[in-house]
């Protein structure tokens, strides 16, 4: 039996390269070796996106960009979090179960409150649901960027805790986070996040790649001065696009200073460009064809719903309510 495989992302915006290399490509290298699961977490978007058409359009791009990229919904269940409702039944059980100390050190939470930001419950919650997004499915292992660490913590945590009270129940799940990636960098040289608007996204066009390239931040060396590749952000986004001859070659040309920034960003656009390209006809098919992308939805929902059904009747007749 294939272990499972479950993780998600929030549609709060326009998906970016900062995803698909720190959590997404995961999803696809793994979806012959696990039973995956893989949801648009639009529950957990609602923090912050309040508006219905945002959302069932960033919904709607996450979807693409899950086809897109190469994820087959025939090993894969692919389904949006709201339609299966029992997460938030399982939430509501795991927050009787959460102290609210705990959920005040979550780091999303703190750094909200340093910055005096608005703090609505759902932002409070968020891990909670979070867990139960996770063991919902009985996951084995969560697939997720750096950041997302505390919260598969709390996850774990939340497992242990249920099967400790109420008898041996739910998996302890496993992250799966690439070491070797850490945080992508945008194009101010911070890291790559939707709400820096310093991404560089996975639909946009090559003129717009072109432009971008062009505005990642340097400092001022000439083009014939040996260049530092750490500090260099162009040089950290080759990384992700060349193959390891390339990158040597470029390295020697940083240090040597035989090549400009304005010719390494260049070669950068094209490299995006090539790489995007098949990404970009799929999603114009797509676009074409909505219907095809619902359906796959629904078909992925009902998987995971069943699923779902069989743990909530366990979890429920542990708790003494069924
Ligand atoms: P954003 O910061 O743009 O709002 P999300 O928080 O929605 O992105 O992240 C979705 C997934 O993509 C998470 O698993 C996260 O770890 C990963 N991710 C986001 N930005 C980056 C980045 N710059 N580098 C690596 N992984 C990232
Ligand atoms: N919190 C994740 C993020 O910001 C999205 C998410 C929600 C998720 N539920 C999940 C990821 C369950 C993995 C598993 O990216």
């Amino acid at each position: 039996m294939k272990k499972r495989l479950l993780s998600g992302i929030k549609p709060t915006g326009d998906i970016h390269i900062g995803n698909y290399f720190g959590a997404m490509r995961q999803f696809l290298d793994l979806q012959n070796e696990y039973e995956s699961f893989i949801f648009i977490a639009d529950y957990h978007a609602l923090n912050q996106i309040q508006n219905p058409k945002e959302m069932a359009q960033y919904s709607m791009d996450i979807a693409k960009a899950y086809l897109a990229i190469g994820l087959d919904p025939k090993k894969v269940a692919l389904f949006k979090q709201s339609d299966v409702p029992a997460v938030t039944e399982l939430a509501w059980i795991f927050n009787c179960l959460t102290p609210m100390a705990e959920l005040e050190r979550a780091h999303a939470y703190k750094d909200a409150k340093a910055k005096s930001n608005p703090i609505n419950m759902g932002l409070f919650d968020y891990p909670v649901l979070m867990a139960a997004d996770i063991l919902l499915y009985n996951s084995d292992v969560v697939p997720v960027g750096q950041d997302q660490k505390q919260h598969l913590e709390m996850a774990q945590d939340t497992a242990k805790k249920f099967n400790r009270i109420f008898g041996e129940t739910f998996k302890v799940p496993q992250e799966l986070i690439l070491k070797d990636v850490g945080a992508i960098r945008g194009l101010d040289g911070r890291k790559m996040s939707k709400s820096y608007k310093n991404t560089i996204g996975l639909f946009d066009d090559e003129k717009t790649i072109n432009k971008k390239s062009m505005c990642i931040t340097t400092d001022c060396r000439r083009a014939d001065e040996p260049k530092d590749i750490e500090a260099c952000s162009v040089f950290s986004l080759h990384r992700l696009f060349s193959t390891e001859a390339d990158i040597k070659k470029l390295e020697k040309q940083y240090c040597e200073g035989s090549i400009s920034y304005k010719e390494s960003k260049e070669l950068l656009a094209e490299k995006i460009n090539k790489f995007l390209n098949p990404i970009r006809e799929k999603k114009a098919e797509l676009d074409k064809n909505p219907k095809l992308v619902e359906k796959i939805l629904k078909d992925g929902a009902e998987k995971a719903a069943a699923e779902a059904e069989k743990i909530m009747k366990e979890v429920k007749k542990k708790i003494g309510v069924a």
